[in-house]
């Protein structure tokens, strides 16, 4: 069979990235321009400025991933760009940039979901078995997704209230740590214990999520310590957050794996990069759900890239998905059926 090697762009919020992939699982050169530096002067994303370095970034990023791949546009088969969720200034630069190579080269232009790319990024580690479930735990999304076969997405849970990855965020910058606070309590945690008491959130519905209240639940622990004269631990009170934040989503990951038949569990998105949920999934999965395989994607692919959603193209290229040059991006694409639902996405 011919390979089927495709140029992807992904712009949905603050990287600027791109990608050349083969056959969905194979990357021949990928390249994610970070805008950290600038964003941390701020404390978070800042959309306008987000948009500008993208504008900056995305001819020299497309230039030099064809250059690493030692390939030219006319070689590859498609053009494949994350229309949707995301900052709606950021993703038009993705989409713009790819309309105009698909134009100026004839190529055939593929829209991607930017959490259908999350979940395909654990492409790369083996092939995905049927029916899945993927937990995307990102900056943006917290998710519970069930799919009986490739590109069939059904979100069997949500967050209500803020994604997991915002919390770490949040609670990031109640303990004074740069941005983005995922990495830091991560790493920070690893040397403390989780000594404070914070109460797990609670939810009704059975597989849905809630990570506001714990955000509160720090700040308050932060001010009794104040009250009462006694010093805090930051690295104490990472792993404490930490602790409980993951409990609370793992114990309605094992809800759904023991609600759903499934014959894979993959993790996905920024959070799946965090150190000790991947040592979770790693446990548990081993120990109660042995007749389950799992995958975690690459340490480098969970936080945003292009080659996740080289990965995810190439399954809508076998698909016959195509857009029209008209296509616009969608703040907020709905996974399951690819409206938009006119909500605004955050990203910070
Ligand atoms: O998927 P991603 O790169 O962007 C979105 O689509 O949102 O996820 C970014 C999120 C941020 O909230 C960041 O703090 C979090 O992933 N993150 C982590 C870690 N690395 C990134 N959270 C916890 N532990 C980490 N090691
Ligand atoms: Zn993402």
């Amino acid at each position: 069979m011919k390979d089927i090697i495709i140029l992807a762009i992904e712009t949905s919020c603050d990287e600027t990235a791109c990608a050349i992939v083969k056959n969905g699982n194979e990357i021949l050169a990928s390249n994610v321009a970070s805008q950290i530096d600038v964003h941390t002067l701020y404390g978070g994303v800042v959309p306008e400025v987000a948009s500008r370095i993208h504008i900056e970034n995305i001819s020299l990023i497309i230039k030099e991933t064809l250059r690493q791949a030692n390939m030219m546009v006319e070689e590859v088969d498609a053009i494949a760009f994350t229309q949707g969720p995301g900052l709606i200034g950021s993703l038009h630069i993705g989409t713009l940039a790819a309309k105009t190579l698909a134009w100026a080269y004839n190529k055939p232009l593929i829209p991607v979901h930017h959490l259908s790319g999350h979940i395909y990024a654990n492409a790369f580690v083996k092939d995905l078995k049927f029916p899945l479930l993927a937990l995307i735990v990102s900056g943006g999304h917290t998710e519970l997704v069930l799919m009986k076969q490739d590109y069939d997405f059904k979100v069997i849970g949500e967050t209500l209230d803020d994604a997991i990855g915002e919390a770490y965020d949040k609670v990031g910058r109640v303990l004074n740590l740069p941005y983005p606070g995922g990495p830091k309590i991560d790493s920070l945690a690893q040397k403390g214990n989780p000594v404070y008491k914070l109460p797990q959130p609670k939810v009704e519905s059975p597989l849905d999520f809630s990570f506001s209240g714990l955000k509160s639940a720090v700040m308050q622990s932060i001010n009794r310590l104040e009250r009462n004269n006694q010093v805090l631990s930051v690295a104490d009170m990472c792993a404490s957050f930490q602790h409980t934040a993951l409990n609370t989503l793992w114990q309605k990951v094992e809800k759904a794996l023991e609600t759903y038949d499934v014959r894979q569990f993959v993790l996905a998105g920024g959070v799946a990069a965090n150190s000790q949920l991947r040592k979770i999934v790693k446990e548990k999965m081993e120990k109660n759900y042995p007749d389950i395989d799992y995958i975690i994607p690459p340490l480098k692919y969970c936080t945003d890239n292009a080659a996740m959603i080289g990965a995810s193209a190439y399954i809508a290229y076998k698909k016959g998905i195509r857009a029209d040059y008209d296509i616009g991006a969608k703040a907020s694409l709905d996974l399951a059926n690819g409206l938009n639902k006119g909500k605004i996405q955050k990203c910070i």
